[in-house]
């Protein structure tokens, strides 16, 4: 069969003449040119066909923006103003049309030469953080003595940080000069007003009213206290806390824990020493030092000459805690428990012989790709 040439090959569109400039004929014109605009512009694929696409509507020579200029010449004055209108809308159409052409062909073009084959781009590895190494390194002493992490939140009330905690209401901990409190909140109970942790014993409350005793948990973490950076304080800083509540813990328990846990992390030479000291929410308490691991208790510039290397603060924990959680099965008549906290920062500082524990926050690659 023939098929006669006007079926295959698709009508070319111009502007047509016109002889009517009415609002009606004007809208017949239009929608003409739109239709040619976008079937044209849905089959280009092609880089050659866009060019040729752009050209046929837009060259200023004989380009179909031209042939509607053309159309504005030829109209008759009183329609001028509105035929100019609608050449202007077409125009814009027009130039967007063979942009987006553009972009949707670019954008396939693309796709088509997908190779599957090339290499994939490769992502530098870091290394884990000194800090967060440090940390995985004494959770898992306590994990292998049947410890659980557990965390808390990093913005506190002042119930959790403090009261249930056995802080007495002026204690200076409790001031702006010392804890970093979320402003406007001067309307608020005491209790609920929100702060940073200032320490990670908030979270003993909160994994106690979570869990009945026995419980041993350990949780590292941020806190904030309000002090300048420098080489040994910065504003946050990351702690480990460790609670341990059954019904017959003693001290002794507590001093084994903690010579079992240095021992693990500085090697069997090491020891402990407990001096006595005060924390609200411990009685008695302890500060917990470690002989330097460095010089063998000898004296060098690391313990300062002293022979000792200080950790952070231990004790029993206190009646009136456990009364903050005794509806949670928590007597202080029947249970007793011990709870430890450490500075992590200044024990990565000192493993590393790192002077400025500012490195450990600037995310300097220089510094941190050491670690790998
Ligand atoms: N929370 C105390 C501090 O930040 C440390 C501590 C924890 C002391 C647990 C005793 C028991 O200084």
């Amino acid at each position: 069969m023939i098929r006669s040439l006007s079926a295959t090959t698709p009508r070319v569109y111009s502007v047509p003449k016109l002889d009517d400039y009415s609002s009606a004929a004007l809208d017949r014109m239009a929608a003409a040119l739109t239709s040619a605009l976008d079937s044209e512009s849905a089959t280009v694929r092609s880089e050659q066909e866009w060019k040729s696409f752009r050209d046929r509507w837009l060259s200023r020579k004989s380009g179909i923006i031209t042939q509607l200029n053309d159309l504005l010449k030829a109209a008759p004055k009183e329609a001028k103003r509105e035929v100019g209108q609608r050449m202007n809308q077409l125009r814009v159409r027009i130039e967007e049309r063979v942009a987006a052409a553009e972009k949707l062909r670019s954008g396939e073009e693309s796709a088509d030469h997908l190779d599957i084959a090339l290499p994939g781009i490769r992502r530098p590895l870091g290394a884990e953080h000194p800090i967060i190494r440090t940390m995985n390194e004494v959770v898992a002493v306590f994990k292998a003595m049947g410890y659980s992490v557990a965390e808390g939140p990093e913005i506190e009330s002042d119930y959790f940080n403090f009261e249930a905690l056995n802080f007495p209401p002026n204690h200076p901990a409790r001031d702006a000069q010392d804890t970093l409190f979320i402003a406007g909140q001067e309307r608020r109970p005491q209790r609920d007003r929100l702060m940073l942790r200032t320490h990670t014993s908030p979270v003993q409350i909160r994994a106690m009213m979570q869990s009945p005793p026995p419980l041993r948990i350990v949780c590292p973490g941020k806190v904030h206290r309000r002090d300048a950076a420098d080489a040994t304080h910065s504003p946050m800083f990351h702690q480990l806390e460790c609670l341990a509540v059954d019904s017959n813990i003693t001290f002794s328990d507590l001093k084994g824990t903690l010579d079992h846990m240095c021992k693990s992390l500085f090697g069997s030479a090491v020891k402990t020493r407990f001096q006595p000291s005060f924390f609200p929410f411990t009685e008695p308490s302890a500060e917990v030092y470690v002989s330097c691991p460095f010089c063998g208790a000898k004296g060098c510039r690391i313990c300062k000459q002293s022979g000792w290397i200080e950790l952070g603060g231990s004790g029993m924990v206190h009646p009136n805690v456990f009364e903050a959680v005794r509806d949670y099965g928590y007597d202080p008549a029947k249970i007793s428990g011990f709870a430890f906290g450490m500075g992590i920062d200044r024990m990565a500082a000192l493993r590393w012989d790192i002077h400025d524990i500012q490195l450990f926050f600037d995310g300097d690659v220089r510094f941190l790709e050491q670690f790998a």
